[in-house]
């Protein structure tokens, strides 16, 4: 296979055994002008551990000081054991141009290990053609190397994957709300929501006759995708429509723009998310508790109308960045409580979760059954993963207190909504050991 000819540059160590397969490769791949970086050993004189060049080569590819790393001993096998060890690195241990191919397409191998007594000289140099051509290939593999890195939770007896409905959070127009994936087309959300193996989605709506029920339930059986919840904070943050709002005309279209959303919702068996259409706290402190008893009133007449007409509300508490009106699960509960309606449950976001509870398993664990909703997006807003928020610790909780519903990725398109999609995709597909399917390579 012909070389890309993309420039490369490669981190290169050996053993002792390794050192002259070691220089018939550096000699190849500064010939091809691949730019080498070779951590020694520079002489045989003296033999020295396999493990100290494995670390040493590793630890400059993971600081991205080379695209990718070679090790050599003389076998292969003792490189690429010590540089497995190290989180990661994915080593192939490869002697030939086939299996090169596949620890890079399929493993997204970032060290190749060869054996000095296994691989000639002479025949090296096909394997780092396929070394330097082979493109990782993603897709299916993606959730694989994710389990390389964190286990699949071990879902133990009487719990399955099934108790989790997962999703994702699209819209049918642009927003300047941020966290939307495909905004603005939503067939294509939903064939990419689809396509990656969600359950159900979830809408942020400006107004819900942007859309018809029957163009909507036709999007979502043909993609076989329940509707889990309609997010409202558009109306707020576009139409001046909050429960907050500091004048009656904003605090009333809020009220209606919910119960039509509410309308919606019930012809799919969805929630009705208040997040962002809460608004915040504007005037003096006097301007702000006549602020506060009006939202209270207004979500008192939401919930009424969600009652009549047999919709789930849920309540999202959000940082303390974007709004000074309900921030951390107490506030939220304490206020359906004032409201007299605890039946509004939670929706409890990660991200916002980040910055404002002290203890993330002990507030889901005091507001078990008040949770009826979960948001999962990174410490940085991105697609769970690539961020550095504590999932694991969230999801043990999660099944220790027997949370039995949707979890879905509300995040920022980046680096753009396909990637950002697939990442969220496989996130929650490597979160849970899968039986084998007999169909899939
Ligand atoms: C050295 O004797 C040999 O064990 C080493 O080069 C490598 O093959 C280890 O796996």
């Amino acid at each position: 296979m012909e070389s890309t000819g993309k420039a490369q540059r490669i981190i290169i160590g050996s053993d002792h055994v390794g050192l002259p397969l070691k220089e018939a490769v550096v000699e190849d791949l500064r010939r091809r002008q691949v730019e080498v970086i070779d951590v020694g050993p520079y002489s045989g004189d003296q033999p020295v551990d396999y493990p100290d060049y494995a670390q040493l080569v590793a630890k400059k590819v993971l600081a991205g000081e080379g695209d990718s790393g070679i090790l050599i001993c003389g076998t292969g096998l003792g490189m690429s054991i010590a540089a497995n060890k190290v989180p990661g690195i994915r080593a192939g241990l490869c002697h030939d141009t086939y299996t090169v191919h596949q620890t890079r397409a399929h493993n997204n191998a970032n060290i190749l290990c060869l054996g000095a007594w296994v691989v000639s000289p002479q025949r090296v140099s096909f394997l780092l053609d396929e070394w330097l051509a082979t493109e990782y290939e993603g897709g299916r593999h993606q959730a694989r190397l994710m389990k390389l890195e964190r286990p699949a939770i071990d879902l133990g007896k009487n719990k399955s994957r099934s108790q989790f409905k997962l999703g994702v959070s699209l819209s049918p127009n642009p927003s300047i709300f941020g966290p939307l994936l495909f905004a603005g087309d939503l067939k294509q959300g939903m064939e990419k929501a689809a396509e990656n193996g969600f359950d159900v989605v979830e809408l942020s709506l400006r107004h819900p006759a942007d859309l018809t029920i029957e163009a909507l339930q036709a999007l979502l059986n043909a993609n076989k995708l329940g509707l889990s919840a309609i997010a409202t904070g558009q109306s707020c943050l576009h139409d001046g429509m909050c429960l907050a709002a500091a004048d009656q005309a904003g605090v009333q279209g809020a009220v209606e723009r919910l119960g039509a959303h509410i309308e919606l919702a019930s012809h799919f068996g969805a929630a009705v998310i208040i997040g962002g259409i809460r608004g915040k706290f504007t005037g003096v402190e006097s301007d702000r508790a006549h602020q506060r008893q009006r939202a209270l009133e207004a979500l008192r007449a939401c919930a009424e109308k969600a009652v009549e007409w047999e919709v789930q509300l849920l309540i999202e508490p959000i940082n303390r960045y974007e709004t000074n009106f309900i921030n951390t699960a107490e506030e939220a509960v304490r206020l359906t409580e004032e409201a007299g309606h605890p039946e509004i449950k939670l929706l409890l976001d990660t991200f916002h979760m980040n910055m404002e509870e002290a203890d993330i398993p002990a507030t889901l664990k005091r507001y078990a059954d008040r949770i009826g909703y979960i948001h999962f997006a990174d410490s940085n807003r991105y697609a769970p993963g690539l961020g550095h928020f504590p999932f694991d610790q969230v999801m043990a909780t999660l099944l220790e207190i027997d949370y039995q519903g949707v979890i879905t990725a509300e995040i920022l398109p980046v680096p753009e909504d396909q990637s950002a999609m697939q990442q969220a995709g496989n996130f929650f597909k490597s979160l849970f050991s899968t039986d084998i399917q007999a169909d899939e390579v």
